[in-house]
């Protein structure tokens, strides 16, 4: 079986080509590199001893991606992670995000609607859901006018594979994944973020290094135990498989609709102050830090409700914070090393 993965350098999808290869799966990656390296490749090729087949390309160029399937015409199932995911930066540019977002997902669409039968699995975020008013959060709250163009572009998308599912022979997976951490345990490939880390983890574990003087908390008066903001916090290794099982579920005619939708959490909430001590315990350092005003569009909490995934998918996250932010950490002293 031959899969597409589309953003296959990235953080979640280097994980996930890593699963796929290790359940035997032959694995077509394209990435164009804007926020990944080629060295990644390296680190797959370490833990799995394969190397997958690699093309640069810009999903956002319609020609190469016709080419590109007319190259590989033999293609399975396609995970589709290529796309920009800084809620800022979307604010600031929001076409860039519509244009990378959007436009890159049209074209993969229509290359799969000449196909006889398309397996299609997407990257979707529980931002989807805004700030949603019961919790645990399941598949079935509402989904809302996102707060950014990047959230916009996790919503639209939805809709347009909903659309295009009904009129051609795609079948898909949407993936609402709350927040993805760690690396995986070897440390042969984790997050890379560019610059100063807009997300806590990373922020935490370049502060306990010392790239960072402390962090900054944000908001400490929100209605929540501790009144700091909470989360679910699920292992990216424990995304990766979850992709791999919805993939076989398309693959293997399991699933019961054309499009299926899932949310990918461990069902727990942690709060900023409780990943802090989680880092805390699992490094044996002090994190520095401060509290300061809140973020503007930061939601109060949001956690899943794993029920269908667990039930339907017959997927669990198995890693606890602890777990996830150990392989943070080590990450982090390994590419520091
Ligand atoms: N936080 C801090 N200090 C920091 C960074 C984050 O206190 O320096 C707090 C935030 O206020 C928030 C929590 O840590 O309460 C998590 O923040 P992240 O930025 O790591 O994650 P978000 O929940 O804000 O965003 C994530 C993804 C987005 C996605 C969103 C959906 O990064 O892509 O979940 O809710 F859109």
């Amino acid at each position: 079986m031959k899969i597409l993965v589309t953003g296959g350098l990235g953080f979640i999808g280097s994980h996930t080509v890593v699963e796929l290869q290790n359940e035997g799966f032959d694995v077509v990656v394209i990435d164009n590199l804007s926020n990944s390296s080629e060295e990644v490749l390296k680190g797959i090729v370490t833990i799995t001893g394969k190397m997958p087949l690699f093309e640069q390309l810009d999903l956002r160029e319609k020609k190469s991606v016709e080419d590109f399937f007319k190259r590989h015409n033999d293609i399975n199932g396609v995970i589709h992670f290529a796309a920009s995911k800084a809620v800022g930066e979307s604010v600031g540019n929001p076409l860039l995000y519509y244009e990378n977002n959007i436009a890159s997902l049209i074209f993969l669409l229509q290359e799969l609607s000449k196909q006889d039968k398309a397996n299609f699995i997407f990257s979707s975020s529980c931002t989807v859901y805004g700030q949603a008013e019961e919790m645990p959060i399941t598949e079935d709250a509402p989904v809302q006018q996102p707060m950014s163009p990047y959230g916009n572009t996790k919503k639209i998308g939805e809709e347009i594979i909903n659309d295009v599912a009904k009129a051609t022979n795609i079948n898909a997976i949407l993936l609402r994944y709350f927040n993805p951490i760690g690396s995986h345990p070897s440390a042969e490939i984790g997050e890379l973020p560019i610059g100063v880390p807009q997300n806590l983890v990373p922020f935490i574990t370049q502060t306990g290094f010392g790239l960072r003087e402390e962090l900054a908390v944000f908001g400490d008066d929100y209605p929540t135990p501790d009144g700091t903001c909470i989360r679910d916090y699920i292992h990216v290794v424990d995304l990766a498989k979850a992709h791999v099982i919805a993939l076989q579920r398309l693959l293997n005619k399991k699933n019961t609709e054309k499009v299926e939708t899932f949310n990918l959490g461990t069902g727990t909430g942690s709060s900023v102050l409780e990943v802090i001590r989680s880092f805390e315990k699992v490094s044996g350092k002090k994190l520095p830090y401060k509290i300061v005003p809140r973020r503007e569009g930061d939601i109060t909490e949001a956690y899943a409700n794993t029920d269908k995934a667990n039930n339907i998918l017959g997927w669990k996250a198995q890693s606890s914070l602890d777990e996830a932010m150990e392989s943070a950490w080590k990450w982090e002293q390994k590419i520091r090393s």
